[in-house]
């Protein structure tokens, strides 16, 4: 597998998003099968894996704990909080908190489920509008400083509040959704993260399944799948974006590669410090996405995939108002 930097580490091209063994797109695999997707994955030279303290409010980094203790020096771990699980009265829910307290305690709750005793790249999940980003940042410098965790992220931010951070403590990566169909680090953050030299790690790259062509009908998610609320998986508005993917497929093909793999041979080419990080619970799919490596695209292929889906063909919304009210707005200036 081809390697690519993220501050101090050297990655596997493409890392893998550990959060759908446990969390997401419905009905989440046997713990049995999620361990076979992350081992195949560390088999196959894959030595970037994700997770954070959200995902199945813990449970997804209890599971990475477990399977990847034995083979901890072989991979970057990378985890995220200020954004967990918190219990109230009526059960577990997830809390936006950036508060130097709630970063102490989600750095160590998730140190305890990961087994380890350092994460290798520690994101602040979202920005808690409430707090200085400075304050949070503060806090995760401090964690450094401990030794609990390595080097800091960022996910979801702007430009503006990148640059204010990384002014508090040099930030390594920054996490952001970033695919043919969800451009909005090209207004920015993109150049943001080259000047400063951090890398930008490419989460939800094949557009939640959207962009492997496979996908074809909403009317099958689970009523837990985070997709359902969400704009573009309506059912009149996937139906728009459906008619999208014939040309796209007829173009993977005639490149002599899949959908998915196009969707992510085209990140890898947009930039060399891009990381995209899929996330699968099949192991054939695994093989598929990390195929992509292996692709060569032209400028001319990477045009006309461009012309051809972009947030200009695309219909709806990527998240909710809700869900957008959570992310830095600046972010879509
Ligand atoms: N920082 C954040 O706020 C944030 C938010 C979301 C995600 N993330 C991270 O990014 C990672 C990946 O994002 P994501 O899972 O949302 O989106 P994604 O990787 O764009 O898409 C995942 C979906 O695509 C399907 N898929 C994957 N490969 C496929 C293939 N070759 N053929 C057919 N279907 C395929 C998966 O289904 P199957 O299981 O059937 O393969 C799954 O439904 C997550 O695991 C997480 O680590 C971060």
């Amino acid at each position: 597998m081809q390697t690519r930097p993220i501050g101090p580490f050297t990655v596997s091209a493409i890392g893998l998003g550990c959060m759908n063994l446990s969390h997401a797109y419905g009905v989440p695999p046997s713990p049995e099968e999620g361990e076979r997707i992350l081992l195949a994955a560390l088999d196959a030279g894959v030595t970037l894996f994700d997770t954070a303290a959200l995902y199945g409010f813990g449970s997804n980094e209890k599971l990475v704990g477990r399977v990847m203790k034995p083979h901890r020096a072989r991979f970057t771990l990378a985890s995220k909080g200020g954004m967990a699980g918190v219990q109230f009265d009526d059960g577990l829910k997830r809390v936006i908190d950036g508060s130097p307290e709630a970063i102490r305690r989600d750095c160590e709750n998730s140190l305890r489920n990961l087994q380890t005793d350092v994460i290798d790249l520690y994101y602040l999940h979202r920005w808690d509008k409430r707090v200085p980003i400075e304050d949070s940042v503060g806090a995760m410098s401090d964690l450094v400083r401990a030794g609990k965790v390595r080097t800091l992220g960022l996910s979801e931010v702007s430009a503006a509040t990148l640059r204010k951070a990384h002014a508090v403590h040099p930030i390594t990566a920054v996490q952001t959704e970033y695919s043919l169909w969800t451009r909005n680090p090209e207004i920015a953050v993109l150049d943001a993260c080259r000047d400063i030299g951090a890398a930008f790690v490419a989460f939800s790259p094949l557009a939640r399944g959207f962009l492997s062509a496979r996908f074809t009908d909403v009317a099958t998610l689970d009523a837990k799948d985070v997709r359902k609320p969400m704009p573009r998986f309506s059912p009149e508005n996937y139906a728009a974006n459906l008619k999208l993917l014939p040309a796209y497929t007829a173009l993977a093909a005639e490149l002599g590669c899949t959908p998915a793999q196009l969707a992510l041979a085209w990140l890898l080419h947009k930039a060399p410090h891009i990381v995209p990080i899929p996330g699968t619970t099949k192991l054939d799919h695994l093989k598929e996405d990390l195929g992509a490596a292996t692709v060569r695209l032209s400028a001319d292929a990477m045009a006309r995939v461009e012309a051809l889906i972009n947030q200009q063909t695309v219909v709806g919304s990527r998240y909710t108002a809700q869900a957008n009210g959570e992310v830095d707005t600046e972010h879509f200036a």
